[in-house]
Formats: structure tokens, sequence, C-alpha cells
């Protein structure tokens, strides 16, 4: 093709996030607005809330901010740290290094375990680390590396955080209504996601939610880090007459309620199967056109996946091969730039879609210097069908 005919209204969406939005959820957003003071908000809001519960497996609350997700890391830090806090970050990435940034402007006493891009963390380092650092009050780390395309384990790392004393706070950004989420029985101590991920809202939605005793360490943290973040304000007015503190994102609330309708609908068991089953079959098309996968095997992400460009296979070209088929892939970010490109399987993502991914993959790989049977990754999808 030599004329682009896709433009971005409707080019798709193959980034990890943002995602293509359900029909239905982009119509729920174009509502007439109401106040959010009234018991029709709230009971839109509680309804949010009852619905999200069962995404993560948790009784706690789930409170919306308005905000990205790294609004809800901000939240998770500023809450749970003292100045006198030694923290213990957890990276294996992009996203786990953004909360080391974040954790330095709250505590001088911040120390890192961090694995090269592509590996896991391993429960066993964290174990570890830990001993190394005894005083540490709270372990961070990232579920799923939306940047390497790594799930790491974090029900056997909670485990040792525990047993350690500490408390864990998870980025579930892009794991939570995709994947699997098990906050209570997991331990996990602070909860943070987003809507434009796998919830299939557009961004603007932080979503936390926290354990007694992520609650009680709060209680005694400093008041005066932060305002705008207070989440024990937020549990307050919540649980008095399911308020905020301050204006909620009226409109993406809609959207998510309608999203989490959706998600009932589909059944959260059924909705982890389909994610996964996505992730293998495009894997499986990448195998078989003889193309790397940056994740360490036995850790793969179910939503997002990474793949190393073989040699000789030019990105630019590639990239501008896929928006020539109207398919918006990622690059990869810092030193994995023109190393990987990156789809996300999320929200809406089904056979069809993978079939197209595949395809669009086999055209642009071929554009741009990779040589292989056309239709050997599609093949694969059709036989893991
Ligand atoms: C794992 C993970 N953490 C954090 C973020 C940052 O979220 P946001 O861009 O919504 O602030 C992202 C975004 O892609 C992510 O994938």
């Amino acid at each position: 093709m030599t004329e682009r005919f896709y433009t971005e209204e409707t080019t798709f969406l193959g980034i990890p996030g943002p995602v293509e939005v359900h029909p239905r959820v982009m119509q729920a957003m174009n509502k007439h607005l109401y106040g959010h003071r009234t018991d029709h908000f709230r009971e839109i809001i509680s309804e949010c809330g009852e619905l999200f519960k069962p995404t993560i497996q948790t009784a706690q609350e789930v409170y919306f901010l308005a905000g990205s997700g790294s609004l809800g890391l901000h939240a998770g830090i500023s809450n749970l740290v003292d100045r006198s806090d030694t923290v213990l970050n957890l990276s294996s990435g992009k996203f786990g290094e953004r909360v080391i940034e974040i954790t330095k402007r709250f505590t001088d006493r911040q120390v890192s375990l961090t694995k090269e891009y592509g590996q896991a963390i391993k429960p066993e380092d964290v174990k570890v680390a830990l001993e190394n650092n005894p005083e540490t009050t709270l372990v961070t780390m990232t579920h799923n590396e939306t940047s390497t395309s790594v799930l790491n384990p974090l029900p056997e790392i909670s485990r040792i955080v525990h047993d350690h004393g500490a408390l864990l706070m998870a980025d579930c950004i892009t794991s939570a209504g995709g994947d699997e989420v098990r906050m209570d029985e997991w331990g996990i101590d602070f909860f943070v996601s987003g809507s434009q991920k796998c919830y299939g809202v557009p961004a603007g939605l932080a979503f936390v939610s926290f354990s007694e005793a992520a609650a009680q360490k709060m209680e005694g943290v400093s008041r005066d880090q932060d305002y705008y973040t207070d989440l024990l304000m937020f549990r307050e007015k919540y649980s008095k007459n399911h308020d905020t503190p301050f204006t909620p994102a009226v409109s993406l609330i809609y959207g998510l309620r309608e999203s989490l309708r959706i998600i009932e609908e589909e059944g959260m068991e059924n909705r982890i199967a389909r994610h996964r089953k996505m992730g293998k079959l495009y894997r499986s098309a990448m195998r078989a056109l003889g193309v790397d996968l940056l994740a360490e095997e036995g850790y793969y992400s179910n939503t997002v996946t990474a793949s190393l460009f073989p040699d000789g296979v030019d990105p630019k070209r590639f990239m501008q091969a896929c928006l020539d088929l109207g398919l918006l892939a990622a690059g990869g970010q810092g030193s994995l730039k023109n190393r990987i490109w990156r789809l996300g399987h999320m929200n809406v993502v089904g056979p069809r879609e993978v079939l197209g991914f595949v395809s669009v993959v086999e055209y642009a790989l071929r554009k741009a210097g990779h040589e292989f049977e056309p239709g050997t990754g599609v093949g694969a999808v059709l036989k893991g069908l």
C-alpha cells in the first residue's frame, strides 16, 4: 500500500493502553451530567465499588481517584511512607523505575532490587534483599511490567514480604481487570490500577484499595505529606455517605460502571481465561515466525507481549508498515527503543483481533526485511484456536 487509508480515527489501538474501548462504554460516558453530591451519583459510585471488588477478589473498598495510574502509585507511597521508613522497591522495568522515583521523594531510605529488562523478580532474591535491609517497612512491586511484558510472581513474593513483617504495594495497572489478581488471598496491602488498560475505560481514573494493616500504617504517617491523595480522607467520606473528598471524574465513572457491568456479564474467570488464551496465541505466532520474546520463559504477561526485532529488521519501517495497515503498536522505552515492539492484548481483544495483529505483524516484518513463508504466524494462531 502506498497511501495511508487508515486515519487516527480508524487505527486500532494495539498499544498496551490506552486500549480500544467498548462502544457501550463510550455511549455511557455520553450521558447528561448530574451533580456528584446527590443520591443518584452516590448510587453509581457504590455500584462501581461493588462491581469492582470481584475483579480483584477483595472485600476492601475501592477508591476511584481522578488521575492516571501513576496518581495511584503516588498515593500509595505518600500514604504509607514517612521520612524514617525504609522502602524496598522491586524493579524489572520502566514502571518499577517510576515507583523508585516516587519513593525517593518521600524517604531517603530507599533501596532497590532491580532486574535486567526481560527478567522476572525472583522470590529468593527478595528474601535476600530483605535480610540485607531488615528495617524495611514497605516493599513495592510491579505485577505486570508493561515495558518488558514480564508477569512477576506476586503471590510468592508476597509471602516473603509478609514473613518479614513488611507491607506490600502492588502496581497491578496492566494485570487487574484482565489477568488474575486476588488482593486479599495474596496479601496485597496496597493495590493500584488504572482505567485505560484491562478495565477498558479512557485514561483518567486511578483505582486504589488497601488492607487494614495498610490503613493502620497510614494512621501513623505524618499527615503533612500530601493533601489531594490523603486516602484516609477518601475512606472517611466514602464510609459516611459514598462521597468523595473532591469532585470525581463524573463521565469516566459513568464509563467505568458500564465497563464493570460488561466484565460482570462476561464473568471474571472467563475474562482471565480469554486474556491468557490471547496471549498464548499471539506468542505462538511469534515463535512460528522466528521472533524471540523479551520476557523470560515462564513469566510471560497475559496482557501484553514484547517481541525482539529479528536481526536485519528496520524498526521504523516495521512500525510504519503496522500503521499503514491501521494498527498502532508500541515500541520499546529507554534502552529497549528500537529493540522491541509491544502489542497489548487487553479488554476487547479476542481471536479476531489476534488474527488481525498477527497478519499485520507478518506484513510489517516482511516490509522491514524479515523473510518467512507468508501465513506462518496466522497458521499458528488458527491451529491454536
Ligand atoms: C505497569 C504500569 N505502571 C504504571 C503505569 C503508568 O500509568 P499512567 O500512565 O496511567 O500514569 C503504566 C502505564 O502504562 C503501567 O503499565
